[in-house]
């Protein structure tokens, strides 16, 4: 979309142009960091106890020293790791020390909806909660969390608030395998060093900053464990990019999705495409002419209007493979052929239409773009739809818009079933874990899922300008 003809229909200059600071502002090359942890402070096993606080901090991030105030938990971009055991019991004290409402939801983990940090149960600013959950076994997989205040999750989410959050099994296949964690995020920095509000380009199409980071810093190095093979865990934690990965030579073998492994390892892949939100684990094979290789995001198209994302191939991160002897590459052992069992859901006992649609308004002379589901736009008084516990449901996601929209929904992982593209219907071949999937303009997408907890559940757009433009919905589980 060309917002500039748009942009002068704005009454007062209400769109002032952000003068971005260019992308060398940030230093590139540092070693890549490791996740900074969130320390159990329990001493009883099986119980993870521990404290979030999200507050205003100032950082350094510019290469010449400006300043910029982010809003982090625990002063830590990304916000800490928690890593914890299936079965566990998680005991969050939150404390918001922001000035605007706020509430961490766990994306993708099976928690119950008043531990869900929905909208309706903000902490007000100043104010404190405790997030108290008990994991059920067989969630082993990679998940994140972020605030979910009505009307303030993109702000909150793109000025840094937002941490990972891994839960691990006693019987992982991969576990001999070093593990790497990449967090993928962005950043939108003015020429002062502050960050950029959103422009009515960001509203439209989503938020993308002109820093690609990983682990919070831009361009680092990876320096490739010497045996030759890696685990990686990647998270696109950006408000709306899309990410379309390659690492030139290297092979990758997708491993997991959002809910953890795979039944089987899907071998030979030279390109990985994550939507906004979405999380993968793939495992990395040194390239046998060794070398340093970029790992580079290449543009994605994200609807009929030819929009991308990005605009130009981004090198995320340079990989460091030097270390690796070609001898050992001939000597890795095979991955083992099935890593977990996953039952594909059965019969499907009552159906959901979720249609994804936006709107041009002009009111009040004031042009602006309303996002809707089944052409209504997020009320947090309305229930759209109900579900009964334990039941397996299909929903079919209709995508009637313009654009590609990540489709969302808490508290249950999801299997793909199929697509639907000018009536030409393409099974999904890959029976997997998920919480995210991209829905293309024009799309039908279908996914059949059960709750396991009563209560309120939201289910959106993942690109977070769209959720906050009303691209909601919300089901009652009973
Ligand atoms: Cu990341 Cu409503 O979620
Ligand atoms: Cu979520
Ligand atoms: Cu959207």
């Amino acid at each position: 979309h060309d917002m500039s003809a748009m942009s002068h229909a704005v009454p007062g200059g209400a769109v002032a142009a952000t003068v971005l600071a260019p992308v060398e502002a940030i230093a590139a090359g540092a070693p890549l960091a490791v996740l900074k942890k969130l320390v159990n402070t329990s001493p009883q096993p099986g119980l993870f106890r521990a404290t979030l606080r999200a507050a205003p901090v100032s950082l350094a991030v510019l290469q010449d020293g400006t300043p910029t105030e982010f809003w982090a938990y625990n002063n830590s971009l990304p916000g800490p790791l928690i890593e914890v055991m299936e079965g566990d019991t998680v005991e969050i004290e939150f404390i918001n020390a922001l000035s605007q409402p706020s509430t961490i939801h766990w994306h993708g983990l099976p928690v119950p909806p008043e531990q869900d940090g929905n909208p309706q149960d903000a902490v007000p600013a100043g104010g404190r909660r405790v997030y108290r959950f008990k994991l059920p076994l067989n969630c082993a997989g990679t998940y994140w969390y972020h605030p979910h205040p009505h009307g303030f999750t993109a702000e909150q989410v793109y000025r840094g608030l937002a941490g990972l959050f891994i839960v691990r099994t006693k019987n992982d296949p991969l576990k001999s395998i070093p593990e790497r964690h990449l967090v993928c995020s962005d950043l939108k920095l003015g020429a002062d060093g502050r960050i950029a509000a959103n422009d009515m380009n960001d509203e439209m199409n989503g938020r993308e900053g002109q820093f690609a980071l990983v682990n919070a810093q831009r361009q680092p190095v990876l320096t490739f464990d010497a045996g030759g093979r890696e685990r990686w865990r990647i998270w696109n934690a950006n408000s709306a990019r899309y990410l379309r990965l390659s690492l030139p030579g290297a092979r990758f073998t997708l491993v997991g999705t959002d809910g953890g492994l795979l039944g089987k390892p899907v071998t030979g892949l030279t390109e990985l495409q994550m939507t906004a939100a979405e999380r993968i684990e793939v495992i990395v094979e040194a390239p046998a002419g060794g070398g340093v290789v970029g790992l580079v995001t290449e543009p994605v198209e994200r609807g009929k209007m030819g929009e991308v994302s990005p605009e130009h191939p981004i090198t995320l991160l340079n990989v460091d493979f030097s270390a690796v002897k070609p001898e050992r590459l001939a000597a890795l052992p095979k991955l083992p052929g099935s890593l977990r069992r996953i039952q594909p859901l059965g019969a499907a006992k009552a159906k959901k239409r979720v249609v994804f649609s936006e709107e041009m308004s002009m009111a009040g002379g004031v042009h602006s773009m309303k996002f809707l589901v089944n052409g209504q736009n997020f009320d947090m008084q309305r229930v759209d739809f109900t579900s009964r516990i334990h039941e397996v449901e299909l929903w079919e996601i209709v995508n009637q818009s313009d654009m590609d929209h990540p489709f969302h929904i808490h508290g249950t992982q999801f299997q793909v079933l199929e697509r639907e593209l000018d009536g030409q219907v393409t099974p999904e071949p890959l029976l997997a874990w998920r919480d995210m999937v991209n829905t293309r303009s024009g799309e039908i997408v279908r996914v059949k899922l059960v709750q396991r907890h009563k209560g309120l559940r939201m289910f959106h757009c993942h690109i977070l300008e769209h959720e906050n433009a009303g691209m909601m919905g919300q089901v009652q589980v009973i």
